[in-house]
């Protein structure tokens, strides 16, 4: 990476992240003593679904959009959590509790199909119960992003059809994003702009896309990508406050002639685009985008309360 270049998940340094406490199966370890086997369904063949959450002042922001996501991939995907969302929400507490952590954290809670008894892929060979591993970070998201904006580079990699790995599911198999993203690496962007299967733009390799052009905002149709929980956000904002939205195809073509670009993830919940392919994005103001990120940042207030 280059000295100027960005990723969607940069947070300021936190030297308290140093000694932060892991939930692994119940035990809470530091970070240095936090491990899963080798022999883990998540680890050989990154058999297992996460979720990225924020916690502000207490409160997990949208906590059961991010349960029925993760119920309904592990559902998909015969995946036996061996808990009800009861269960995570103490789980995510305690570790919450075991850190001091309060607000401006975020989570990274992974279940995988567990311990397998040989090194091979069939699923019947993990018998001793789902791993789950939560991982809480103080996090707050550096402040140069939001001036600096994001480069996108449109990468070769596109997005999978729903036969084959359906992109809905938050796998712990992401090689399909980390090659977009190295892709966008390669190409002197910091994330990867990726195509669906039919050639419409679709997303980036970690986070929803929306152009704004001329007042509209359009995102794609919401096939062959995450249904991300901060994008659903966005929608309703939108559509509550008088701005006009589409869950749309669009092309290059349209991006490349936009006022106006962000993404949208939990992390960074709107980050805008300073350029795609190397061509500067609208004029470099972001009206409608500092907007949305208002309304988005009362809309958390309103759901968690008011920072302390
Ligand atoms: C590929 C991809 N797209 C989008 C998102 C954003 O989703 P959310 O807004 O629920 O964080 C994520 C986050 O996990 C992701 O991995």
């Amino acid at each position: 990476m280059t000295t100027d270049s960005h990723t969607t998940h940069d947070a300021d340094e936190d030297l308290r992240n140093r000694d932060i406490r892991i939930w692994v199966n119940g035990a809470l370890l530091h970070r240095d003593e936090a491990k899963v086997s080798v022999y883990d369904s998540g680890f050989l063949l990154g058999d297992g679904m996460w979720e990225g959450m924020r916690l502000y002042n207490g409160t997990w922001a949208f906590f059961d959009e991010h349960m029925d996501r993760f119920f309904a991939s592990c559902k998909t995907v015969s995946l036996d959590v061996g808990m009800d969302r009861a269960g995570i929400l103490d789980a995510l507490t305690r570790t919450a509790a075991a850190n001091d952590m309060h607000s401006e954290v975020h989570c990274r809670l992974m279940l995988t199909r567990g311990v397998k008894v040989k090194p091979f892929q069939h699923p019947s060979l993990s018998r001793t119960g789902p791993t789950l591993v939560i991982i809480m970070e103080h996090s707050t998201p550096v402040d140069s992003l939001q001036s600096a904006g994001i480069r996108l580079a449109t990468v070769p990699q596109v997005r999978g059809l729903p036969m084959s790995q359906d992109p809905k599911l938050n796998s712990h198999s992401k090689l399909n994003c980390v090659i977009a993203c190295l892709q966008a690496e390669e190409a002197g962007a910091d994330e990867g702009l990726m195509l669906d299967p039919h050639g419409f733009v679709n997303t980036t390799n970690a986070c929803n896309f929306f152009i704004v052009r001329q007042g509209e905002v359009w995102t794609s149709t919401g096939d062959y990508c995450m249904k991300g929980v901060t994008r659903q956000k966005v929608i309703d904002l939108c559509r509550a406050n008088g701005i006009p939205v589409f869950e749309k195809n669009f092309s290059l073509y349209e991006v490349h002639g936009a006022d106006e670009a962000f993404l949208t993830g939990t992390f960074g919940a709107q980050t805008p685009v300073a350029s795609v392919d190397g061509k500067p994005v609208g004029n470099g103001k972001r009206p409608v985008t500092e907007r949305i990120r208002k309304l988005y940042k009362n809309l958390i207030e309103e759901t968690t309360g008011r920072p302390d």
